[in-house]
């Protein structure tokens, strides 16, 4: 037998999805919905302020500075939750932190709906920006961990589905309290799937691999018990425990040779997924459609809705193809296609004499961009942060894959409308397909396939010093 085949035949039993029984298959999944709902959270919490803000401006008389800073507080939010939530992830645990996260999102919501002034609702937009920092890995990272190997890829997007579905949500709530300009009650209603996380998270259990690695063996083995078949659940257990689980991680040892490759891996795929604009056209949709001529506000509303349930549509896509055709085909595909994406958007702009049909080419380059998005590099990234780094160290790994993240947005929204103004809008979007086609080069040389592998054999993997790409 070649190591590679005694590798997959160990993989089999787990790979099973329904031999665990389907009681036991439902907790799985029940663990994966409700954890799921810190995503839909993130995208509410990012989506809503798209129609709040233009009710807020009038009422607190803001100036664009002060708009722009209302507009930000969540990225500057994230990235502190990002950057305290990793060790915290670690110690107290990802189920523990995410019910604290549950109460921060309610308290951010509640907070900005009762805002009297600029000053207190920055605070609050501040406080459910640290929640989505802390929920934007957390939900990958503990679904991961509790999900058999074979459709792992699977339930860790059904988190990219909930969080697309919560920027859609968000659109629609924002046009139904438009008229009645109710900009409260858009943030308000966030308290409803924050109350669900919260209660639900009570009744799901510890992730098995974090027990493993806090020591806590017995209280491991009887999460695993309940999610997995009693044969696959010792085999689980003792895989888990193999992997040298219980030493101590340190920070420091994010930079070690043998963690380097992951470490570039999740960090080059956090910047990729961020400065090749996606946000850009999550927050300029209809500021772009307006460049290309369509200028009415229901058609901006439309064009952000549809820009919105393009991007649920594909992660669908996504979820059903990644653990059959696996991860690297997904990233490679999507990246291609976003770069298409781009090309033609900025072709459209470039010339003229396209004008009159301008505006449709604009919206066809732009869907087939969010389409190449959310069917690879959308779930990819989220996903391989969760998978690749060791458990000892993977709450503070993954948080730092995130806060690049997080930075890379930040940049790129704080940067697009600059560049438009600088470089044009053609060149401005040639710009990220050529960093595009450039991210294409980084996935093609140095993303490993995860597919149809256990968290524990990808580890091992690093320990042996091998690069990325013979996983
Ligand atoms: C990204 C977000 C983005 C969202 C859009 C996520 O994977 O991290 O920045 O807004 O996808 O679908």
């Amino acid at each position: 037998m070649t190591p590679r085949s005694a590798a997959t035949s160990r993989v089999k039993p787990d790979s099973a999805t329904s031999n665990g029984g389907p009681e036991r298959q439902r907790l799985v999944y029940l663990a994966t919905a409700i954890s799921a709902l810190g995503g839909m959270l993130f995208g509410y919490d990012i989506g809503v302020i798209s129609g709040a803000i233009l009710f807020i401006k009038t009422e607190f008389a803001l100036s664009s500075s002060a708009e722009e800073v209302v507009v930000s507080a969540v990225l500057l939010g994230s990235l502190v939750g990002a950057i305290a939530g990793g060790m915290i992830a670690d110690r107290l645990g990802r189920r523990k932190l995410s019910i604290v996260t549950a109460a921060v999102f309610g308290v951010g919501a509640i907070g900005a709906a009762l805002a009297p002034g600029t000053g207190w609702l920055i605070a609050a937009r501040l406080l459910a920006g640290t929640a989505i920092g802390v929920a934007s890995f957390v939900a990958p990272l503990y679904i991961s961990e509790i999900a058999p190997v074979a459709i792992r890829g699977k339930l860790v997007s059904v988190n990219q589905v909930a969080l697309t579905s919560g920027i859609v949500i968000s659109y629609l709530v924002d046009y139904a309290f438009a008229g009645a300009q109710a900009w409260r009650w858009m943030f308000a209603l966030a308290v409803i799937p924050a109350a669900a996380f919260g209660i639900g998270l009570m009744f799901i259990p510890d992730s098995p691999r974090w027990l493993v690695g806090r020591g806590r063996v017995d209280e491991a083995r009887a999460v695993l018990k309940r999610i997995r078949s009693p044969d696959q659940a010792e085999r689980e257990l003792k895989e888990i425990q193999s992997g040298a689980a219980q030493q101590k991680g340190r920070w420091s040892e994010l930079l070690s040779p043998t963690l380097r490759p992951a470490m570039i891996v999740g960090v080059g795929l956090a910047i990729a997924q961020q400065i090749t604009g996606i946000n850009t056209v999550i927050y300029y949709a209809p500021t772009i459609f307006k460049f290309a001529g369509l200028s009415s506000a229901s058609g901006a509303i439309l064009a952000s809705v549809g820009v919105g349930v393009i991007n649920v549509a594909f992660t669908l896509v996504a979820m059903q193809l990644i653990d059959k055709v696996g991860r690297r085909p997904l990233l490679l595909v999507s990246l291609a296609g976003m770069a298409l994406g781009l090309i033609v958007l900025g072709l459209a702009f470039a010339l003229p004499q396209l004008s009159g049909s301008l505006g449709w080419i604009a919206v066809g380059s732009l869907m087939v961009y969010v389409g190449a998005f959310a069917v690879g590099l959308g779930p990819v990234f989220w996903l391989m942060l969760s998978e690749i780094y060791p458990l000892r160290i993977r709450g503070r790994a993954m948080s730092v894959g995130t806060v690049a993240n997080w930075a890379a947005n930040l940049v790129v929204a704080l940067s697009f409308l600059t560049l438009t103004q600088v470089l044009g809008k053609p060149a401005t979007f040639w710009l990220y397909g050529a960093v595009t086609l450039g991210s294409w080069v980084f996935a093609y040389l140095l993303v490993p396939e995860t597919k149809g592998k256990t968290l524990e054999q990808i580890e091992a993997h690093w320990r042996d010093g091998k690069p990325a790409r013979d996983l």
